[in-house]
């Protein structure tokens, strides 16, 4: 593919991919950015202070004891829901486990490719369902992914069915 081409592809996916466009300019740039969030309710967080491409590239000795405590807790064949840049995935898969990295945002997969992480898949957490039942003893949803579910009662039946 012409580099033109590619260039022009990027930019068609950074405009519908607004993760993964903060994602791949810190991953190119290595300077951090201010993250705004605005939510399908129109609740808008602006002042996300300490948020921006170097939390989500984060190496385990800067993450946070709530992400250490749970980190330890994964065993086996894991799922990372909402892999983003791949910290998690790439920590576990490091220390040997089968880990598997799904996540919305085509850009953040390819980032988790280029750095390493073997198996991933550009995926919605609503399709876990392409997986076949029993194909994974750990699912970790880290970064506050748990929301993504917008309540307790989906998050119960997404577990429940897959
Ligand atoms: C707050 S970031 C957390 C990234 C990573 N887990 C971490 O802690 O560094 C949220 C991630 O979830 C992804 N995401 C958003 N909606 C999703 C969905 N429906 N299914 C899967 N991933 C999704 C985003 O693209 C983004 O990479």
């Amino acid at each position: 593919m012409s580099q033109e081409r590619q260039a022009t592809e990027l930019t068609m996916i950074k405009t519908a991919d607004a993760y993964g466009a903060e994602l791949w300019d810190y991953y190119k740039t290595k300077k951090d950015n201010r993250e705004i969030v605005e939510r399908d309710d129109n609740f808008i967080d602006g002042d996300r202070n300490g948020y921006g491409g170097s939390v989500y590239f984060a190496e385990y000795k800067n993450w946070s004891p709530v992400e250490k405590k749970a980190i330890a807790y994964a065993r086996s064949r894991v799922l990372d829901v909402g892999c983003g840049a791949g910290k998690h995935a790439l920590y576990l898969q490091k220390k040997g486990l089968d880990v598997t990295g799904i996540d919305v945002s085509p850009l953040a997969v390819k980032i988790c490719k280029f750095r390493g992480l073997r198996k991933t898949r550009v995926l919605s957490f609503e399709q876990i369902d392409k997986f076949p039942s029993n194909s994974f003893d750990t699912v970790i949803m880290m970064g506050n992914n748990f929301g993504l579910f917008g309540s307790f009662r989906r998050a119960k039946n997404s577990f429940a069915s897959s």
